[in-house]
Order: structure tokens, then C-alpha cells, then sequence
């Protein structure tokens, strides 16, 4: 079973909650949110405010992932706004095990984010005190770019990596994810496929979601 999570970093923001609420009535199972703080990526986006807005829109569960500096800063500010996945990123922290139970003790789920030359190694300790892994599959920062073919490797040593640990840890793969390759990046083990782009540049996010879930047997 794997489960849609649209970035609305590629929807109209003009048009914010019908945007969601179109994803929704679509059938996705979580609102994917990419916050940029235009230090650790080359890119300023959503701040909480946003976060709020969306929580307002729909009931589905809200995925925030954090591509900022000192995310440990901004978690209190980011749970009450209504996200209920917080993911950091390991580049961005130093004490990794402290910012995830910082999320945790908060009562929402934690999640970590790997960019795409940073090794799995990094992660191994954390895993079983974790509820995603987010494996980038662009470098971050912006939507539309292209899936870095070796990630397609990484997906799958997370996976075992994971089941090693007996860890309940999701994959959520993000980046580059397309109705084209979204059957090869579930086969290779994600659990979550993040999208932007290729679902908000659809004109009938319903005909999209029918055809996405044909081609992964959903
Ligand atoms: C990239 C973001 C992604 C982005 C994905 O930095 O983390 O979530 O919105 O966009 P697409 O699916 O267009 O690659
Ligand atoms: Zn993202």
C-alpha cells in the first residue's frame, strides 16, 4: 500500500485552499509542505502561516518537511500551526536524536530527510526512534527537477536497512516523481511518494490519481 502526498510547493497559491481541497476530494492521503528558509536551500517558501492556512483546508494529515537551518528552533511553532509529520533534515542538525524527540515529546510524528549524496550510514542509529525516512531524490529546493537515478538504490537499501532494524519507519521518496517512474520507486520500497509537479500540473487531479493508482495496482 503506498500512500500520495502532493507538495503543494507546485500548486497555485493564489487558490491555496481549493487547491487542497481538490487534492483531497482526488483521493490523496496526505498534503505534502516544503519550508525553505533560503539558507540551507537556495529557496524561500512557507512559513507556519501557510501550515495554518492548510490545516484549515482539509482534515488529511499535514507532512511538513523542513529545509531550514536550526530546525529545532521552529518545532513548537510548526505543531501548532498543525503539521503532524515534522521532518528535519540530518545536514541541517547536530544533535539529530535531540530534535527528534523534540517532535516526538510533542505528540506528533518525527521524520528524517536525507539529500541525495548524503550516505545512509548517517541515519542507521536513529531509525528505530523514527516514523519516516524521506529520501530525496533531487537535490532540494525547488520543484519540477529531474529523479537522480541512483536513488533508485538508495530507496532500496533504506527499505532493508529499515526492516533490519525492525523499525516501522515509512520511505517517502521526494523529488522528480512522476506517474512514469512511480511504480519503480514503490517497487524499489517507498511507502510514501511525494508530488509536486507532475500532480499539480495536471488539469483533473481525479483522472490523475485514477491513472497513478492503475499503474501502481491501488
Ligand atoms: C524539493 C521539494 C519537493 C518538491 C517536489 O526541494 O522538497 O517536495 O516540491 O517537486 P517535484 O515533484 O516537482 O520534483
Ligand atoms: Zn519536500
Amino acid at each position: 500500500m503506498v500512500l500520495i502526498a502532493p507538495s503543494i510547493l507546485s500548486a497555485d497559491f493564489g487558490r491555496l485552499d481549493e487547491e487542497i481541497k481538490l487534492a483531497e476530494e482526488a483521493g490523496v492521503d496526505m498534503i505534502h509542505i516544503d519550508v525553505m528558509d533560503g539558507h540551507f536551500v537556495p529557496n524561500i517558501t512557507i512559513g507556519p502561516l501557510v501550515v495554518e492556512a492548510a490545516r484549515k483546508a482539509t482534515n488529511l494529515p499535514l507532512d511538513v518537511h523542513l529545509m531550514i537551518t536550526n530546525p529545532e528552533k521552529y518545532i513548537s511553532d510548526f505543531v501548532k500551526a498543525g503539521a503532524q509529520y515534522l521532518t528535519v533534515h540530518v545536514e541541517a542538525c547536530v544533535h539529530l536524536h535531540r530534535t527528534v524527540w523534540q517532535i516526538k515529546e510533542q505528540g506528533i510524528k518525527a521524520g528524517v530527510s536525507l539529500n541525495p549524496a548524503t550516505s545512509l550510514t548517517t541515519v542507521e542509529e536513529i531509525l528505530q526512534d523514527i516514523d519516516l525516512l524521506l529520501i530525496m531524490s533531487v537535490n532540494p529546493g525547488f520543484g519540477g527537477q529531474n529523479f537522480i537515478p541512483f536513488c533508485i538504490d538508495k530507496i532500496k537499501k533504506a527499505k532493508s536497512m529499515i526492516l533490519n532494524k525492525f523499525s516501522n519507519a515509512l520511505v517517502e521518496v521526494d523529488g522528480g516523481v512522476k506517474l512514469e517512474n512511480a511504480r519503480e520507486i514503490t517497487e524499489a520500497g517507498a511507502d510514501i511518494l511525494v508530488m509536486g509537479s507532475a500532480f499539480f500540473g495536471e488539469k483533473n487531479y481525479k483522472e490523475f490519481m485514477e491513472k497513478l493508482k492503475k499503474t501502481l495496482s491501488i
